[in-house]
């Protein structure tokens, strides 16, 4: 079964076509972050307009080079939840309207159900049941995944994302957008022990966690260097950082395996590019015995290609849209996004 998939989610215009959920015949991300670099953070409505612009081509371009025409594919999918909604409806739409179009079945996708399916493309013999780690722009969280398209969320969040928290801490430290990738280089030439950072504890909660602490323990201690006239030393500063992400999610993840008896765990989502992270999770996976699937730098951030094969299950599934589908800019990964409201 070969699908179409297209992303609109948030700042990459992306389509693919995917083969039974696996193989990648095609994979085109075309990326605004010049544009919103300018701005220093995703301008929605600017994004929803450049995926406007895109998406045609995009789609095009995918088709091309898996050498396909529109109508050889077998369905057509689309993110339709959670992320910007101007920017998924622009995706949602246009795909909904191709599969309309084409006479072919519509498969809408949980974009974060999206993120775990990359873990499928790069290691074809995963199967669910699995741990998940799930790290983005927009999600951080825990998540038990029994089958394909069933999910349990385990712990997560309090407040922001942990991809959040690096985009912000790049700000303060003047690095630009995104952040992730540019605090990441910085902080392999730092010592990850040179400021002390927060690790909030939730009461009664061990596998929730929260990031604003932490990020506002950067702003004020960047704040207070400035006020002092002292230099702040960035790469010292973006090493603690990144130690103290991975001092969050690690222990809580590992406490999880512990608790599930889980055997195999995937991290995913673009903050699962941190080399910090990559490094302390092979190191749990050697401490606790359990089979770790990373994806590639290329599936962890944004991508359609993650969001065919999710297609595929959800299809597998039933999971099947109508004319009527809508796009929701929130709805935890275990919702049936083909309801009129996802809550
Ligand atoms: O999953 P993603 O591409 O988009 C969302 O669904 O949100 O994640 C984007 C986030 C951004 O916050 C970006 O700064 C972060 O992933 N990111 C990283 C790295 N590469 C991307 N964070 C830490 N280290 C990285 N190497
Ligand atoms: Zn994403």
């Amino acid at each position: 079964m070969k699908i179409l998939a297209i992303e609109s989610s948030c700042d990459e215009t992306a389509a693919a076509v995917v083969e039974d959920g696996r193989k990648i015949l095609s994979s085109v991300v075309d990326t605004q972050i010049e544009t919103h670099a300018l701005y220093g953070g995703v301008v929605p409505e600017i994004a929803s307009r450049r995926h406007m612009e895109a998406v045609v081509r995009v789609t095009e371009q995918a088709l091309a080079d898996a050498q396909l025409d529109a109508h050889e594919v077998d369905a057509v999918a689309a993110t339709c939840a959670p992320g910007l909604i101007g920017a998924l409806l622009v995706g949602a739409n246009f795909g909904k309207s191709l599969a309309f179009a084409l006479g072919k079945p519509f498969i809408p996708v949980h974009h974060i159900r999206g993120h775990l399916a990359a873990a499928y493309l790069a290691y074809p013999a995963l199967e669910p049941p699995f741990l998940a780690l799930i790290a983005s722009g927009g999600h951080s969280e825990i998540v038990q995944v029994r089958d394909y398209t069933t999910f349990e969320i385990l712990g997560g969040t309090r407040d922001d994302a942990a991809g959040e928290a690096f985009d912000k801490v790049a700000r303060v430290l003047g690095v630009g957008y995104p952040g992730g990738p540019k605090i990441d280089a910085l902080a392999q030439q730092g010592d990850p022990t040179r400021y002390t950072l927060p690790d909030p504890h939730i009461k009664d909660a061990p596998l929730d966690f929260s990031f604003s602490g932490l990020k506002t323990a950067v702003i004020n201690l960047a704040h207070n260097a400035a006020q002092k006239g002292e230099t702040i030393d960035r790469e010292g500063l973006a090493a603690s950082f990144c130690a103290a992400v991975v001092r969050t999610l690690v222990p809580r993840l590992e406490l999880a395996v512990g608790e599930t008896h889980a055997q195999r765990v995937v991290c995913a989502g673009g903050v699962a590019a941190n080399s910090f992270l990559r490094a302390a999770l092979q190191d749990m996976a050697e401490r606790t015995g359990t089979q770790l699937y990373l994806p590639p730098l290329a599936l962890c951030g944004d991508n359609a290609a993650m969001i065919g094969s999710q297609a595929y299950h959800e299809a597998c599934a039933g999971h099947v849209g109508t004319t009527q589908q809508n796009a929701f800019a929130t709805a935890p990964i275990g919702a049936d996004i083909r309801q009129k409201r996802s809550r």
